[in-house]
């Protein structure tokens, strides 16, 4: 009986409502377009309410709006990976056991694959893990341009041109924001070291500015509809670039149209007044404990709470400004936690762990190979001698915030022998760094002669001894805060090396890195590969490639100088790199990596977009579908490329292009196209790329903007910047 009544009280009440037809507000309706619900939420919400979603609430949330059920916005680092859950307060580990993630190769290995559609398997892999973990915005990818081997965070960014950073970041932006979460393209801009990075203020010529450092962020945003940008730490014309009037206001917001949020880094706000008028949006902190850490840290005390909210009070700053910041949030919100058609993301699974092997196996570079030292074919040998700390120490943890907690990490000597089986494969460490640590330098703890001896000693009789070495993410390595203070291998490998080559002329080099290394050894080495920091699958895919199981296709995204002197921007001394700890001037300009190194004709060591395989590619004579061309025109190239090597493979090839008489000064050859073309061994095909000739401009930094100048232009076809198959002249009228 009791069930009859309750069944007709709930009948009678839906069709009251029915009746009364409430409707659900406007900005809970995901039937309305998103700028009818911004509008919406913006006229119910307090100033107090507007004030509260604009800054943390916590070391990597937001509040939202709890009285109109608008959600908190979770972030978590890092490009490479979902980094392990952080304190509520504190830069601790939460310690949770439910986040161990993949970890993907580092953005370095990503753009050496010189492959966009990997790019996006990687984006989405990364955005899935994000989505699962209830993240909001995953903070990355970084596409700061490499402009020394010395930056610390090398390894988290795609290398030193701006045109493969473009093409590579907005397939990964596109990949992660299918699945509801944010990417955030970082660091906005000019951060391209780590030393001074708090403080340090940028000097750089306005072409330099556009055709080098912005390229890749114009392409993330206005190509790739990335919902979040973070302003970097450094200054840029002496203003903070985190509200920086010239870079987000009248560049990021005004010529880019970008209509999303920015966020700072954490704690690069400075100034209310500035952070209101000069386009920031979010302000996040360090040290944000406002429980120990002091009253000066607390949430409530940051530039944009109740400083701000004071200002605004009194009438000293319009609320325009707070407003137009509320909706970009709210625009996040409805962007992704507030979608409920949302997918639902996955968590470390066989899928991810195979997309990130895939990366890692594309990404990887051969650099030397002779006397058939590579491919190590299954049973070649029979005893296979292993020297380096870096075959087996975690490269996952440690370089900072990109650090990562993952359910599975194949080191390269695991790797090693699962493949050739553990009776063939025997290792001694070699050389020993110690713990990984940010924030200082600990020297390693251990006796150096005696790894040496006993490394020696397991080399003498090898049937083939395999060095992986390199560099790590401890401070001063490859790490996050710091820059390296040598362009050498640290902790004596260089004599290691060169001591196990003299013992066993059969000794092949596997370098681990996200920078370039001086390499002494080189002459004497028969065979070299760089590898990178490839994450969870790191030992199953160098192990693929050493045994011939995958043929390497990775190609170089920067430049190797052979000396540290040979780099622009450490040739121009001081003040333009490290700067003098107050100021630092860009002198190389736009001569940045192979720019340099072509322009100036000082050859590096290896070159840009260089990378061997284990089969060999014959390239036929470009030619172009016109002579002439008009400024609109689309300009296309066709060459033969064939594998005449006898093994399948891939080939990057590289389109660079240079102008004959320009008015002014131009690099001698910018990349402007690459294809990664797949051949069986044998096969040929034709390969077709397409070039607009509105890419050919420069920045007329007195006209501020982008000229094509009536000249004739080259277009070299190549298989790295320095190794030019085939060229054509062509005129543009
Ligand atoms: C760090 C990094 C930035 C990271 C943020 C949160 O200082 O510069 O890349 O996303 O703080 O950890």
């Amino acid at each position: 009986m009791k069930k009859l009544i309750l069944y007709g009280l709930i009948g009678l009440f839906a069709l009251q409502m029915k009746a009364q037809n409430i409707p659900i507000p406007l900005y809970l309706d995901d039937s309305k377009p998103i700028e009818v619900r911004v509008e919406d939420a913006l006229s119910r919400l307090t100033l107090e309410e507007k004030i509260a979603m604009i800054h943390a609430q916590s070391k990597f949330s937001t509040p939202g709006v709890p009285r109109l059920g608008i959600p908190e916005i979770w972030m978590s680092d890092g490009p490479h990976g979902v980094r392990m859950e952080i304190d509520w307060d504190t830069w601790n580990h939460a310690g949770w056991t439910n986040d161990s993630c993949t970890a993907f190769p580092a953005l370095t290995c990503l753009a050496a694959t010189f492959n966009p559609e990997l790019s996006m398997k990687y984006g989405n892999a990364v955005g899935e893990e994000a989505r699962f973990r209830k993240k909001d915005i995953i903070l990355g990818p970084g596409v700061n341009i490499y402009r020394t081997p010395m930056n610390g965070r090398n390894f988290e960014y795609m290398g030193e041109d701006p045109y493969l950073a473009s093409k590579m970041v907005v397939p990964y932006i596109k990949g992660v924001q299918q699945n509801g979460v944010s990417a955030c393209l970082k660091h906005f801009a000019l951060n391209n070291q780590e030393l001074w990075r708090g403080h340090i203020d940028v000097e750089i010529s306005d072409r330099a500015l556009y055709e080098i450092y912005l390229p890749a962020f114009k392409a993330g945003v206005m190509a790739g509809g990335v919902w979040t940008v973070m302003g970097s730490y450094n200054k840029y014309r002496g203003q903070y670039c985190s509200h920086h009037e010239r870079l987000i206001d009248q560049i990021l917001k005004g010529e880019w149209k970008y209509d999303g949020i920015v966020v700072t880094d954490w704690g690069s706000a400075h100034d209310t007044r500035e952070a209101a008028l000069y386009g920031l949006d979010v302000e996040m902190g360090t040290w944000t404990n406002g429980l120990t850490w002091g009253e000066s840290f607390a949430y409530d005390n940051y530039y944009l709470s109740k400083p701000y909210l004071k200002m605004i009070e009194k009438g000293e700053l319009p609320i325009s400004t707070l407003d137009d910041k509320v909706r970009r949030v709210l625009r996040l919100n409805f962007r992704t936690n507030m979608d409920r058609k949302r997918p639902f993301g996955s968590f470390a699974t066989q899928e991810h762990a195979e997309i990130s092997r895939k990366i890692a196996e594309e990404g990887i570079v051969l650099m030397k190979n002779t006397n058939n030292f590579f491919p190590i074919v299954k049973d070649r040998y029979k005893k296979i001698v292993v020297i380096g700390e870096n075959a087996t120490r975690s490269l996952t943890v440690g370089g900072g915030s990109s650090e990562l907690k993952v359910k599975k990490e194949v080191s390269p000597l695991e790797g090693l022998k699962a493949k050739y089986g553990a009776d063939k494969v025997f290792y001694t460490m070699g050389y020993g760094s110690g713990p990984s640590v940010y924030d200082n330098f600990i020297p390693s703890p251990y006796n150096t002669d005696s790894l040496k001896r006993e490394a020696l000693a397991l080399a003498k009789d090898a049937d083939v001894v395999l060095f992986i070495g390199g560099l790590n993410k401890s401070f001063q390595q490859d790490c996050e805060g710091a820059d390296r203070i040598s362009y050498d291998l640290p902790f004596g490998q260089n004599e290691l090396i060169a001591d196990l080559l003299k013992i066993n002329k059969n000794t092949g080099v596997i370098l681990i890195s996200g920078n370039a290394v001086a390499m002494p050894w080189l002459d004497k080495v028969p065979a070299l590969i760089q590898s990178w920091y490839l994450g969870s699958e790191a030992g199953n895919a160098t192990a693929n490639v050493i045994s011939g199981d995958v043929n390497p296709s990775g190609k170089l995204p920067f430049s190797i100088p052979r000396k540290l002197e040979d780099n622009g921007a450490i040739s121009f001394g001081a003040i333009s790199y490290p700067g003098d700890s107050i100021r630092q001037v860009y002198k190389e300009d736009i001569l940045v990596g192979y720019r340099w190194h072509d322009t100036k004709k000082i050859p590096a060591l290896f070159p840009f977009g260089y990378g061997l395989s284990y089969t060999t590619f014959d390239y036929g004579k470009i030619t172009t579908d016109k002579k002439e061309y008009s400024k609109d025109d689309i300009i296309k190239v066709s060459f033969t490329l064939s594998n005449n090597g006898g093994i399948d493979g891939a080939e990057s090839v590289q389109l660079y292009a240079s102008q004959n008489k320009p008015s002014l000064v131009r690099p001698a050859k910018e990349l402007k196209a690459f294809k990664k073309v797949y051949l069986k061994s044998g096969e040929s095909k034709t390969v077709e790329l397409t070039l607009p000739v509105r890419d050919l401009a420069f920045f007329d930094d007195k006209a501020h903007s982008w000229v094509v100048e009536s000249d004739k232009f080259t277009l070299h076809c190549g298989t790295s910047s320095a190794d030019i198959k085939s060229s054509i002249v062509l005129e543009v009228k």
